[in-house]
């Protein structure tokens, strides 16, 4: 992964030129990396913070076999392939927030948004965007980011070496995607679980539907994160946002 490989300058969003190039043919593993996103974009149609220089904004085109209700699986293995790389880049050991929120004692260091392409059920292409606040320092986040963002440098304590990271991460994503095509999503998901902030802790869960509370418990076969509700019954949770008490 990370071949053929797009550098630029500057750009709206890293998940639009990916798209294009993968509308245009473009191979699995083919990567965007932009210095700054003028319109990053994040889940669930909020704004992603994407500066010059600091940050690593980028889009990796993958053509998964998998049928499209699985793709939340993909989501959650880029988690996984980020944090492992961060912990091995740095030696900081961050957490995973369902789905894919990577988090460092309660803050947001990394976020990930995958998209998919899809025609009659089945899946053209997915663009699995990741955007880590690698080098930003607490004066380069806007004032009202400052209490739930913090990045790679603040963490560790040292400046992360970007190219280093992003060669991890690669690695680590071609890996899993390798085990997940040979093995499923069972090792992933054990994988997951292991280095989740989520599992084990009371959460309050936001739906598009509903809002309830209860004991996030661990992920079911498709990627949902299963919350024991007070009722006692063992929800699925396909989309939407968890949140915890501090
Ligand atoms: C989130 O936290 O909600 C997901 C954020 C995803 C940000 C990355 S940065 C690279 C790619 N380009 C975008 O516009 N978004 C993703």
């Amino acid at each position: 992964f990370g071949k053929p490989l797009i550098l630029l300058d500057k750009t709206t969003s890293t998940q639009e030129d990916a798209r294009q190039l993968a509308e245009e043919g473009a191979s699995e593993g083919t990567l965007v990396i932009s210095e700054e996103q003028t319109g990053g974009r994040g889940r669930m149609g909020k704004k992603f913070y994407s500066p010059r220089g600091k940050g690593i904004w980028m889009s990796l085109v993958l053509r998964p076999k998998q049928p499209l209700h699985l793709t939340q699986q993909l989501t959650l293995l880029t988690g996984v392939a980020v944090c492992r790389a961060i912990a091995k880049c740095t030696g900081v050991q961050m957490d995973i927030k369902w789905p894919n929120d990577i988090l460092f004692q309660g803050k947001k260091v990394c976020g990930i948004l995958l998209e998919s392409a899809t025609e009659d059920e089945r899946v053209r292409y997915c663009i699995a965007g990741i955007g880590i606040s690698a080098n930003l320092k607490e004066s380069d986040f806007p004032e009202d980011l400052r209490s739930v963002a913090t990045s790679v440098r603040m963490a560790g304590g040292t400046a992360v070496n970007r190219t280093e990271l992003i060669q991890s991460i690669m690695a680590e994503m071609e890996g899993l995607y390798q085990l997940y095509n040979e093995q499923g999503f069972t090792p992933i998901a054990s994988l997951w679980e292991a280095l989740s902030g989520s599992v084990g802790r009371e959460v309050h869960v936001q739906t598009a539907r509903e809002r309830f509370s209860g004991m996030a418990t661990g992920l079911n076969r498709d990627g949902a994160l299963l919350v024991r509700n007070q009722a006692g019954e063992l929800i699925p949770v396909y989309s939407g946002d968890i949140f915890f008490d501090t």
